[in-house]
């Protein structure tokens, strides 16, 4: 049988609500009942821990909506949320930005909640503030260093990929000039013996002339018939022509090698590799050089390098970027087209425009092509490394790197990328 209730005294009311309002009093979180039938829900009730928080005492709030600790602040999405659970009757719990009597910000973790008599009808609402602004603030900072390391990562991991890239370039690059090393010894003493062996041949038909002249002014009809059949009988005069002709394309191939090495050793740069005075044109035609497998027939180059003046630089790697910007060009020309590149003496810089008459860039993708790993390429062709390795390079010189669309050249129109470099 369940204990019959029994009403208590007054004396015990009055004491339970005494301990209520100490315990309110006593609360380190701020404490608010608000009259929910009254339109504007204006504050009954506030404890002191309210007071402590916000600057604010009993009369200069009891009677207004606690909305003014919002002060101008008012465009929070948060105060929708909140809204729509007390039009809803329901529990609430926001952090919103209030500001106290002195107008220091503080943020508010805000919980409210209906309170219903005993027919079940809304009478109240109770709020529960708890100052949580270093909680806040603590979130924010780890935020940013979360953020901060994020963006380090990142960098590391770009600066370790364009190592490793560089790391290749420098490796080719001992590669490619110990190779052009190697073959310019052999090539030169082979062109030596082509010269050689032309003036032995001419030295040797001048004396096979001779000695057939001789035959034809001290012999007989039938000996200077004999001659002639020889002659005939060999094809002589053919094989003379044929052998010279032989020997002038050989020599022919061979300055054609001599050119390439010399353009490899200029292009590797590998003696240099400090800071030195260099011919950008010189530089940029043994690029050109290197580059052209990439160009074949189809990527007419056309160069307008006026005079431009000297430029202390590290031209091993400078080359490097007029290599990517050369290759880009061919790769962005499909089927025929040309390939400019522009030198202008600007005073106190040089510019170089590389100029191709390819399809161009759509804006995003300008906007990004200097980033690291971005690449237009298909999977497995670009690195997407080129440019962003350009740029840091031209960069480390004190110099710009930029791209521009519709730049004229002759009668044809192209996308450039821009570098400026000063003579320091
Ligand atoms: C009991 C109670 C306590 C509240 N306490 C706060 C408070 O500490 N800070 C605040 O910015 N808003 C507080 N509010 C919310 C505002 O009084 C108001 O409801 C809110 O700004 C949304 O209404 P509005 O758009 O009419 O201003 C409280 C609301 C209630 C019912």
């Amino acid at each position: 049988m369940p204990d019959q209730w029994v009403p208590p005294d007054a004396a015990m009311v009055a004491e339970q609500l005494k301990l209520h309002d100490r315990a309110m009093s006593a609360s380190s979180c701020g404490i608010t009942i608000a009259d929910a039938l009254h339109d504007d829900v204006p504050l009954i009730y506030i404890n002191e821990a309210f007071t402590r928080l916000t600057g604010y005492t009993p009369g200069e709030t009891l009677g207004r909506n606690c909305r003014f600790l919002q002060q101008d602040d008012r465009d929070q999405p948060e105060l929708l949320t909140l809204r729509i659970a007390l039009h809803d009757h329901r529990d609430c719990k926001i952090v919103i930005r209030n500001y106290r009597k002195d107008g220091i910000l503080f943020w508010n973790e805000l919980f409210t909640s209906p309170i219903f008599d005993d027919r079940g009808r809304l009478t109240h609402f109770v709020g529960i503030q708890t100052d949580v602004t270093d909680r806040v603030n603590a979130q924010a900072e780890l935020l940013r260093r979360k953020q901060a390391l994020e963006q380090a990562l990142d960098e590391l991991r770009e600066t370790q990929a364009m190592l490793i890239h560089s790391e290749k370039m420098n490796a080719l690059g001992q590669m490619v000039a110990g190779v052009a090393h190697e073959i310019n010894n052999p090539v030169s003493f082979i062109n030596s013996n082509l010269y050689s062996l032309r003036n032995t041949m001419h030295d040797l038909t001048g004396a096979y002339d001779e000695l057939e002249a001789l035959l034809k002014s001290s012999g007989g009809a039938d000996q200077t018939a004999a001659a002639a059949a020889v002659r005939a009988a060999h094809d002589l005069d053919f094989l003379i022509d044929d052998v010279d002709d032989l020997l002038k394309s050989s020599m022919g191939g061979l300055s054609r090698i001599k050119k390439i090495v010399d353009a490899l050793r200029t292009f590797s740069h590998l003696d240099e590799a400090e800071l030195k005075i260099s011919d950008l044109a010189t530089d940029i035609q043994s690029t050109l050089e290197i580059a052209r497998l990439e160009l074949k027939d189809r990527v007419k180059v056309v160069l307008e390098l006026e005079r431009l003046p000297p430029i202390k630089c590290y031209p091993a790697e400078l080359n490097q970027v007029f290599l990517n910007l050369i290759v880009n060009a061919a790769q962005a020309i499909e089927g025929s087209g040309t390939l400019t590149i522009r030198g202008h003496d600007e005073g106190d810089h040089v510019r170089l425009d590389f100029i191709d008459t390819g399809k161009g860039m759509p804006p995003e993708v300008m906007a990004n092509i200097f980033h690291p790993f971005y690449t237009t390429k298909p999977v497995g062709v670009g690195t997407g490394l080129g440019l962003a390795i350009s740029k840091k390079i031209v960069e480390a010189h004190g110099g710009h790197i930029f791209c521009e669309s519709s730049i004229t050249t002759g009668d044809e129109e192209g996308m450039a990328i821009v570098i400026l470099l000063s003579p320091r």
